[in-house]
């Protein structure tokens, strides 16, 4: 039906949410069914073999596989694993993942995520294309199911060397919306003073000061592109492997004689990439400095001291990402500090 000038159509609308989604045809040699707290082994299998041949950046750890399927879990999720018929080699092996999942708490707008491969012995046989064919249409259900309202996005990270993936999702309708620079440094590199100003103090992250923490990054990435409040839940999944020496927290004393959080470093101990990358790293996955602290050198302060006490760790490497359109200027003061590019990943979107 037409709609009349100025009136706005829903997200149910807009989404245009098939009513069935199929599964890839059993033609092309797998069998599908939704994945289940007992598959998390068959995927971290799935996994390394598709990041000995695709070296992506990142890979999921099993603590964040674990978490994804953890029953307990209140974010929306589905999921398909792609099953080989049992041969000699690979008996009844898990040979695709596709998985969709919605972060809790989207206020501005409702985002649905998708990660997933293919083997690499499966590609070319149109598994990747049917797999994210199902994605997209289960996206678009969960959309419309949604009573929110708002703007939606059905979007996805790719590394920039991954060529066919891109393509694939450039003839899904996706479109490259934002690039995620990845950089590092060696912890040897000489540093920079970093002083911060009477009244604020940089001290180790702790389990008491979390939740403190989350506020002051909910609040200092409000207008942050493409960042949404994040809940407890998404919080603690970005955070899992968070290692409490690395990480920082800048407290500032106020006018009453308490403390309050002024800024954060939280950085990771991603055990589980190191074979690949070759050394050892603590990942900074968030830096934020609220509003009203910016520009007396706090950022500086917590990157410099989460850098030496890696140095102290005996670690290699600090990393982390950043949009490379951020305009804090970060990926520039990144450099400065001498963090390095080392590839970056790009956002592809289908807006709604
Ligand atoms: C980026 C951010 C953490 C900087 O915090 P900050 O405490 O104000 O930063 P500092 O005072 O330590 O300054 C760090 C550097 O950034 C530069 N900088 C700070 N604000 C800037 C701005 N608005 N534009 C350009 N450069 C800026 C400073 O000149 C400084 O450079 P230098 O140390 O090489 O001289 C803060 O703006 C923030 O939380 N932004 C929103 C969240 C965000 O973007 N996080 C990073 C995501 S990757």
């Amino acid at each position: 039906m037409a709609t009349s000038a100025g009136s706005r159509l829903s997200l149910a609308e807009r989404v245009r949410a098939p009513e069935a989604v199929e599964a890839p045809d059993d033609q092309l040699g797998l069998r599908w069914r939704p994945l289940g707290a007992d598959d998390a082994d068959a995927i971290l299998d799935l996994v390394a073999r598709s990041t000995a041949a695709d070296r992506p950046m990142s890979a999921p750890s099993p603590a964040q596989v674990t978490d994804a399927l953890d029953p307990a879990r209140t974010m929306v999720m589905d999921s398909l694993g792609g099953f080989a018929d049992g041969g000699d080699d690979d008996e009844a092996a898990l040979q695709a993942v596709g998985v969709v999942y919605m972060p809790s708490g989207d206020t501005d707008i409702v985002r649905v995520f998708l990660t997933g491969t293919v083997a690499p012995a499966w590609r070319g046989r149109g598994i990747g294309s049917a797999l994210l064919r199902w994605q997209v249409g289960r996206a678009r259900q969960l959309l419309a199911a949604d009573d929110r309202d708002l703007p939606a996005r059905i979007a996805t990270y790719v590394d920039e060397q991954m060529t066919e993936r891109r393509q694939l999702l450039t003839d899904a309708g996706f479109r490259a919306k934002r690039v995620f620079q990845e950089m590092r440094r060696p912890v040897s590199a000489p540093l920079p003073e970093a002083p911060v100003s009477a009244g604020i103090r940089i001290v180790n992250w702790t389990r008491e000061l979390d939740d403190e923490v989350r506020h002051a990054h909910n609040e200092a990435f409000a207008d942050h592109w493409g960042s949404q409040p994040m809940s407890l839940e998404s919080w603690r999944r970005v955070n899992r492997e968070v290692e409490p020496r690395w990480s920082k927290v800048a407290l500032a004393r106020t006018s009453d004689g308490t403390e309050e959080v002024a800024g954060y470093a939280m950085t990771s101990r991603h055990q589980h990439s190191w074979v690949q990358l070759g050394f050892s790293e603590g990942y900074t996955e968030l830096v934020g400095v609220r509003r009203a602290y910016r520009g007396h050198g706090i950022a500086r302060a917590l990157l410099v001291a989460v850098i030496r006490t890696l140095a102290e760790d005996g670690i290699d490497s600090a990393g982390l990402d950043v949009d490379t359109v951020n305009p804090s200027g970060a990926h520039h003061f990144y450099e400065r500090l001498g963090y390095e590019r080392e590839g970056a990943r790009t956002l592809y979107t289908i807006e709604i």
